[in-house]
């Protein structure tokens, strides 16, 4: 029997211990929305920074958006206490441990180095203390994790530019480039020279399209950025011809159900269109985007995700796997880790 069918024997009740003890790739999450309200209260103490709540409680009631703008927000606001490498290295350091207690094996982290530059904090100062924490996550916590850096698309064209020449000596520190921020108004196609040139320098190149945005902004992504993944996607599903193009091309899509409900791109996690992703033969994977914001890590993401939606363990392996083989590693690293999944839902099958 085929080892799907075997996976679909497991009852929905094994589900949140099948999530904890598989491996996963986490692919969208902002480095800069893993700041707890603890971590950005004690940073702003250590660093003199006034933020505008009185304490981590005051931080969480403000955890109200109406929409991605609203969160925006609020997260450039907390992140006005990152200003040492110290901090960075914290910051990374601190979410890593998480990560690891979630089973990730790899993880490609999103940075906004704009939102720091904005503010007096240098580049290499960001880029060093992240560096630092991912170089030692392998060792410190069995987590091989790799940078992505993101341009703020509600900026102008000419500061990515800008950053990208201001990277470009410190190319060795990052696997590529993303772009994300406020998505109405601002589309893709406006990126495709900066984007052109982050590939011609070996980067790769994934964007956030199709959260706000309509699926134009999904075509646009892969047409003149040559988008490698798209980050969120779901509203792919207004476009049958694109998700024709999205299924057949295998273009992986991140999806951070977690974050669409907070944001209200979603209605609620039972209404999410993550399962009518996966029936339209999507390469869906499912993220965490802001944890501190949006109430939960990977595995919480994963388990309510599961149970809201009535997941089956054979979705739940299709979302694992495809996290893997959506990531940038080496194919020999992919396998390895799909052939520890595999056993992990053979166990699980009583296999
Ligand atoms: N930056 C951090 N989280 C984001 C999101 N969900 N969409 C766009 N930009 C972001
Ligand atoms: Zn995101």
């Amino acid at each position: 029997m085929p080892l799907v069918h075997t996976f679909s024997s497991i009852p929905a009740t094994h589900l949140p211990s099948l999530i904890a003890v598989s491996p996963k790739a986490e692919l969208h999450v902002h480095i800069e929305g893993t700041l707890e309200p603890e971590m950005a209260c004690a940073l702003a103490e250590r660093n003199g920074v006034a933020l505008p709540y009185a304490d981590p409680a005051g931080m969480r009631q403000a955890m109200n958006f109406r929409c991605l703008q609203d969160f925006l927000n609020l997260y450039y606001t907390a992140t006005a206490v990152l200003r040492t490498e110290q901090d960075f290295y914290d910051l990374a350091q601190a979410y890593l441990q998480r990560a690891a207690a979630d089973r990730v094996v790899r993880a490609e982290i999103f940075f906004d180095p704009q939102a720091h530059l904005a503010r007096g904090v240098r580049l290499e100062t960001v880029l060093a203390g992240l560096s630092q924490a991912i170089a030692r996550s392998e060792t410190d916590h069995g987590v091989s994790a790799a940078l992505l850096m993101s341009f703020l698309r509600d900026r102008p064209v000419a500061e990515a530019h800008e950053l990208l020449d201001a990277v470009l000596p410190f190319r060795e520190t990052i696997i590529g480039v993303g772009l994300d921020s406020a998505e109405a108004g601002h589309p893709p196609e406006l990126f495709a020279d900066v984007f052109a040139r982050a590939r011609s320098a070996g980067l790769h190149v994934v964007a956030h399209a199709g959260e706000e945005g309509p699926p134009s902004s999904i075509t646009n992504a892969l047409d003149t950025l040559y988008a490698e993944r798209v980050d969120h996607g779901v509203r792919c599903l207004e476009d049958v011809s694109l998700v024709q193009r999205l299924a057949r091309q295998r273009i992986p899509l991140t999806v951070c159900p977690l974050s669409n409900v907070r944001l209200q791109v979603a209605p609620s996690l039972a209404a999410h269109p993550l399962p009518r992703m996966l029936a339209a033969g999507l390469k869906v994977s499912v993220h965490s985007d802001d944890p501190a914001y949006f109430g939960g890590y990977l595995n919480h993401t994963l388990t309510a995700s599961a149970e809201a939606m009535s997941l089956t363990s054979h979705d739940l392996y299709v979302l694992l796997r495809n996290s893997l083989e959506s990531t940038f590693l080496e194919p020999a690293a992919i396998a390895s880790h799909v052939a520890k999944l595999d056993r992990c839902f053979a166990e699980a099958a009583g296999g």
